[in-house]
């Protein structure tokens, strides 16, 4: 029941277990760890209510030192002060510099955890247990961390790899559908983009997944963190293959920002990966009935596959994709489909191409 990916960084390598019932089984992965003596987990106003206290209970239960740092749930925490907070809360716990911190929680707890012990005390170590299937299939994996400035997502922050990722599918139950199926675009991100049989599983239980049936959330968890794994320990910090992880992001993330992030990323991402395919269909890399399989698997997880007008132009989106952070030199750098499983990387995309491609998944 229960899967191990090895995330191979040399002295930054880690394990990510997948499974049911993991958080039980915490005080006994935490022995064999020893990352530290002393634990502080940090976590958010939900999910300390749902997890949090329960948690803190079972480890102090078991021997363990531990304390707890709560923050107030939302991205509109992901900022400095947030950080700043946490840390006095360290000081106050006691926390030094061999206490390991246990991020619990969804994405935005697993990046503030990690910005957070990159710099306590010069660094500390910290623990992934992601809570939301956005953080299982992608943040708790990858050693990106940071938080928001006013000018821009994610704009501070560190590459700091966890000693450990349990990723608990048993705690996905509480999820909003929404939660769901934001982590679900990038699932069929991985799939698009370099798995195949990833693919036809989605394909085939869809129904099954959105009904968190177990063998099927640790498929495709483990398959997602695999993927994830297996490029980042290529390319840690983001210079080569990583970026095909961008698939569907450079326009997802205008399409974010024109709506005030009023919408879900997932399906920011959902709608940015149709018009990636409709590219890669322009450019005869890849075949129309594949982009209309890529449109159809989205669809059936009840993701969005075409742009509201409401939402802005095809100009405007063009036009807000060449503000994505990850231009390089001002060149916009799209991730196309050769074929379903397979990208190719291109800064050869007019904006007429562009906007052609916007229009034709826009209403
Ligand atoms: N570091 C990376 O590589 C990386 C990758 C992708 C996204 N991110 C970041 O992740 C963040 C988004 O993550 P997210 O979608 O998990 O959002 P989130 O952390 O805000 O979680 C979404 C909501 O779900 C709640 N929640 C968490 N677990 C729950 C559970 N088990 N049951 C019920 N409710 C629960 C949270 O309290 C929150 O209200 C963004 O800030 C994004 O920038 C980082």
């Amino acid at each position: 029941m229960y899967s191990k990916i090895h995330v191979p960084l040399g002295k930054a390598s880690y394990d990510i277990i997948v499974g049911p019932g993991l958080l039980t089984e915490l005080p006994a992965y935490l022995n064999k760890l020893q990352a530290s003596t002393g634990y502080v987990i940090v976590t958010d106003s939900t999910v300390a209510d749902l997890l949090g206290e329960d948690l803190l209970k079972m480890l102090t239960d078991a021997g363990f030192k531990t304390g707890l740092a709560c923050f107030q749930a939302g991205e509109a925490s992901k900022h400095m002060d947030t950080v700043v907070t946490l840390a006095r809360d360290l000081v106050r716990l006691g926390a030094d510099r061999q206490t390991c911190l246990i991020a619990l929680g969804g994405g935005v707890v697993g990046d503030v955890t990690g910005f957070l012990a990159s710099i306590y005390m010069r660094g500390i170590p910290f623990i992934q247990i992601p809570t939301t299937l956005l953080a299982q299939v992608d943040s708790s994996v990858g050693g990106k961390t940071g938080v928001d400035l006013p000018e821009g997502k994610n704009l501070l922050g560190t590459f700091n790899q966890p000693c450990m990722v349990l990723a608990d599918i048993g705690v996905l139950g509480t999820l909003p559908a929404s939660e769901i199926r934001n982590g679900i675009a990038e699932v069929v991100k991985y799939a698009a983009i370099r798995d195949l049989p990833l693919f036809h599983l989605l394909e085939q239980k869809a129904q099954d997944i959105l009904a968190l049936e177990p063998d099927n959330l640790i498929e495709i968890v483990t398959r997602s963190c695999q993927n994830k794994a297996d490029v980042v320990a290529a390319d840690e910090k983001e210079s080569g293959l990583r970026r095909i992880l961008n698939f569907g992001h450079t326009v997802g993330h205008a399409i974010e920002t024109a709506s005030n992030y009023s919408i879900f990323h997932g399906e920011a991402i959902s709608m940015g990966m149709c018009v990636a395919a409709e590219l890669s269909v322009q450019k005869r890399l890849l075949t129309g009935d594949n982009a209309n399989r890529l449109k159809g698997l989205l669809k059936s997880f009840g993701l969005p596959v075409i742009i509201p007008a409401s939402i802005a132009t095809p100009e405007r989106l063009a036009m807000l994709t060449k503000s994505d952070k990850k231009a390089r030199a001002g060149r916009v750098h799209f991730v196309l489909l050769k074929d379903l499983g397979e990208t190719f990387i291109t800064a050869d995309v007019s904006d007429k191409e562009l906007c052609m491609a916007i229009e034709t998944n826009a209403r």
